[in-house]
């Protein structure tokens, strides 16, 4: 099966939402990326929930959303009625993840945990059957266009094999620095979906580029 590529809408031009909405509806792209950021859990301030619903109205394919916010429970009901499909949140702001899955699971959507570069893989163990979504952080989540972390591959090995092992459904999901070439890497790693921002939209050609990311092949 071909790569997931989920563009984040966090590198889209804020200007001109609903044409860069319309660009991935037409694109090869299967998701789109929304990167919600409160300047508490990461050092940054990105947009919200009207900004999501705003998008939600012109987008045809799922909403992936990322949440980079302290105490993410309080919100997934929000979420949801935003539009959200899938709901990621980071193991680092959950005191009750099982709870928050379950909330999350609870208003009809997938769920997702990301884990930050030095938060090790093995502390999903006993959440992993009942995710959707591992999300593997490959920079330190608050800001688009940051180098990758080689150690982000073997991240994703290690998921993949305690996904493997529990007999999971979950799919392994990256983000950050994402081009072709560590793309590529972290699909022989066993990445099934792969975050690409500043790479897409800095490009000349974004649709060519997500084309050429959803043609990255083992
Ligand atoms: C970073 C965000 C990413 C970001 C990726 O905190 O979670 O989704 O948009 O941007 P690039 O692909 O430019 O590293
Ligand atoms: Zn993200």
């Amino acid at each position: 099966m071909s790569v997931i590529v989920s563009p984040s809408m966090l590198s889209c031009d804020f200007a001109n939402i609903q044409r860069d909405v319309e660009m991935i509806n037409n694109s090869s792209a299967d998701w789109f990326h929304i990167d919600i950021m409160d300047g508490v859990f990461v050092p940054n301030i990105s947009f919200g929930l009207p900004v999501l619903k705003a998008m939600k109205k012109h987008a045809t394919k799922p909403m992936d959303v990322h949440l980079m916010i302290a105490d993410p429970d309080k919100y997934v009901a929000d979420f949801a009625a935003a539009g959200a499909d899938i709901l990621t949140v980071h193991y680092e702001a959950c005191t009750h993840l099982h709870r928050t899955i379950q909330n999350i699971h609870s208003h009809g959507m997938k769920a997702g945990v990301a884990l930050n570069p030095h938060t090790n893989v093995d502390l999903l163990e006993n959440v992993i059957r009942e995710i959707d979504l591992v999300l593997i952080m490959s920079v330190n989540p608050g800001f688009g266009g940051q180098k990758f972390i080689p150690n982000a591959a073997l991240k994703v090995a290690q998921a993949k094999n305690l996904i493997n092992h529990c007999g999971s459904h979950a799919v392994v999901e990256v983000d950050g620095g994402v081009n072709l070439e560590t793309g590529l890497e972290l699909i022989k790693s066993g990445a099934d979906a792969l975050v690409a921002g500043s790479f897409v939209f800095n490009s000349p050609d974004p649709q060519k580029t997500i084309a050429d990311l959803k043609a990255l092949e083992v």
